[in-house]
């Protein structure tokens, strides 16, 4: 008698991806012409735990990708899901936590307010609310500043808030675009330095945005380099710099670091002579 399992049993010791982009194309309507294609026939495929950046020229399409991945926005066609569900079922069941460029919070509520807020909206008790955000206020360092409105906080603070607000519901996934877009160069390395520590503690996925090499590569384990008009994905980088709990300031300093460096520069400019024929530009690996 045979004991084998039938072939579409799935292997409920294999966890469903944190993100899985299959297929996807985005095209907004134009006024005129035949629309643009923001996003053509990505796919996509983060573990758990795993952080992957986006990164490419202004209007290769890294936003619209984490707002379909968020279910902000609805692909033209192919499919995404966060982990083993559909986009959409994934938003109703809080399993992500955003965060973008701008902090985002509410000025006439206190850091720990604008922390508590998602946990408010989904109807968790008064206490436990409190006992998280003042968790959440440590995590990020915030420790003295729990009562402090958001005017009376520095760009870079404002900026822990607002991960802290994203991480107030454990998700186990994160979308961040451009988080720390808006910082000067000293905030946004400790930024990345606490990101990281974060994310070890939490071990949450990442997909995160960004403009900036260094940043992509210091803090993930691979970073997707992207393509404009139409965005697609040009070549997936693995960082190989080892986990996030390894991964202090000595890495700026690291044989590796610098390696991963060129190695997205020359996959982002290596090319981009604008006398290069159409049709022969760079490699389109996906
Ligand atoms: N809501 C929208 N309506 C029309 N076009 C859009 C919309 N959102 C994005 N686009 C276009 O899609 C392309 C990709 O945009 P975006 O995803 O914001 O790029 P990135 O974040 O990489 O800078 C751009 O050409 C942009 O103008
Ligand atoms: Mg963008």
């Amino acid at each position: 008698m045979s004991t084998t399992a039938p072939i579409n049993t799935p292997d409920v010791n294999t966890p469903a991806p944190a993100v899985e982009v299959v297929g996807v194309s985005r095209v907004f309507a134009a006024r005129k012409g035949d629309g643009v294609t923001a996003l053509d026939n990505v796919s996509l495929t983060v573990a758990p735990g795993e952080f992957v950046s986006l990164i490419g020229p202004s209007g290769c399409g890294k936003s619209t990708l984490l707002r379909l991945i968020a279910d902000l926005d609805t692909p033209t066609s192919g499919s995404i899901e966060v982990f083993g569900k559909p986009a959409r079922q994934a938003r109703i069941d809080q399993d992500y936590g955003i965060a973008f460029q701008q902090a985002g919070l509410l000025p006439w509520r206190t850091v720990a307010g604008n922390i508590e807020l998602p946990l408010e909206l989904h109807g968790v008790g008064r206490a436990a609310r409190r006992a998280r955000a003042a968790e959440l206020i440590e995590l990020v360092s915030l420790g003295d500043f729990s009562g402090n409105y958001p005017d009376q906080l520095s760009g870079g603070m404002q900026q822990r808030v607002a991960i802290a607000r994203s991480l107030a519901e454990s998700p186990s996934l994160l979308l961040m675009d451009e988080p720390f877009g808006a910082l000067d160069e000293m905030t946004r390395e400790r930024m990345q330095s606490e990101l990281v520590r974060i994310c070890a503690e939490t071990k949450a996925a990442v997909v995160f945005v960004t403009h900036s090499i260094p940043e992509a590569v210091f803090l993930s384990d691979r970073v997707v380099v992207m393509s404009p008009r139409p965005g697609r994905i040009r070549e997936v980088v693995n960082v190989g710099l080892g986990d996030m709990s390894g991964r202090g300031e000595d890495l700026r300093e690291d044989e590796g670091f610098f390696r991963a460096l060129s190695q997205v520069r020359d996959l982002l400019y290596g090319d981009e002579t604008p006398s290069t024929p159409q049709g022969t530009r760079g490699v389109e690996t996906r």
